[in-house]
């Protein structure tokens, strides 16, 4: 557990591995590792043949849905990948080595998810930047920098320079709580309402989605185990939480799929949009709880919890 010197310089003893206690087989980060292993797949191996049968004989409209909430979600993907990277640096400089080798498999996880959406795009034989002018449109009618233009990254690399428990719960906060926890859970049980109304189409796609979301499940874990450890060690950090977490969801409208695209004469998507609205505030709410209880938990209480403890309940469908 000893940190490298100023010169990165390691002294005999350093290496955890070769001392006597070695690896914390009962540490959270060491389990969700283990349930990593156990759980590995290949996005190479998903066969989309039959997803680009079916993309053939699909409707512009059923195209333009899929194609850019894939497209969403892959862009959503290709940056989280990139910005874990502070937090990894973080507990390697602060020599917690199950959180190390947790967070590498975490960020493999993130860049997977990245190519498993870009291999279906190419299967299909879509390019995305076909996609370009429909995107911009929506940024623009969203009138703010979406959370992967630069807030993401500004609180991620924080950690390069700040390795306060404040800065470590706002990593959290925004990456596993915020991104994770509601916009992407909103975002899958999306997804199952597209595939219910294509009629079970998108194989391929859909056996994806749910190796994702298996991933994200240990994900959410891994960030909540984070978040609670801090509010435990420091339940002075509670309040400003508690605004952060307000102000951050309280402009959540349908900015994923349901308000995108269409206008105020389309009733259905105008109910779709309050739909959204409402899962997303559920969702917040759910996130807020999960680490509320930490207010009242010792650190040891939290070290020693199941991993399932930490895992939302929203994903634990998909094993
Ligand atoms: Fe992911
Ligand atoms: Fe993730």
């Amino acid at each position: 557990m000893a940190e490298a010197g100023p010169e990165g310089e390691r002294e005999i003893g350093h290496y955890q591995t070769a001392t006597t206690g070695g690896i914390d087989y009962a540490s959270v980060p060491w389990r969700l590792w283990e349930k990593s292993k156990r759980l590995f797949w290949n996005p190479a191996d998903i066969d989309f043949s039959r997803d680009a049968a079916d993309w053939r004989e699909m409707t512009d409209g059923e195209r333009a849905l899929v194609a850019m909430s894939a497209r969403g979600f892959m862009v959503g993907e290709e940056a989280v990948t990139l910005d874990i990277i502070p937090l990894l640096r973080c507990m390697s400089d602060l020599g917690r080595l199950e959180d190390t080798m947790y967070l590498a498999m975490f960020t493999m996880e993130e860049a997977k998810h990245t190519e498993m959406f870009r291999r279906w795009f190419d299967a299909v034989g879509l390019d995305p930047s076909s996609l370009d002018a429909l995107a911009a449109e929506q940024q623009a009618a969203r009138g703010r920098p979406g959370i992967f233009d630069g807030p993401l990254t500004a609180v991620m690399r924080r950690l390069d320079t700040d390795r306060s428990p404040q800065a470590l719960l706002d990593a959290s906060i925004i990456y596993n709580q915020f991104i994770e926890g509601v916009l992407a859970v909103a975002g899958y049980q999306r997804w199952d309402e597209t595939f219910l109304r294509l009629g079970d189409k998108l194989p391929g796609l859909q056996a994806g989605l749910r190796l994702t979301q298996r991933d994200e499940r240990r994900h959410i874990a891994y960030g909540t185990y984070l978040a609670r450890r801090v509010l435990a060690e420091n339940p002075g950090l509670w309040e400003w939480f508690e605004e952060r977490w307000a102000k951050l969801t309280a402009n959540l409208t349908g900015g994923y799929g349901a308000d995108e695209g269409s206008t105020a004469q389309d009733g259905a998507r105008q109910r779709e949009a309050r739909e959204l609205a409402e899962l997303y505030q559920r969702l917040s709410k759910r996130r807020l709880e999960a680490l509320a209880v930490a207010r009242t938990m010792r650190v040891a209480e939290v070290d020693a919890s199941a991993i399932e403890a930490f895992e939302p309940e929203e994903l634990q469908h998909v094993g």
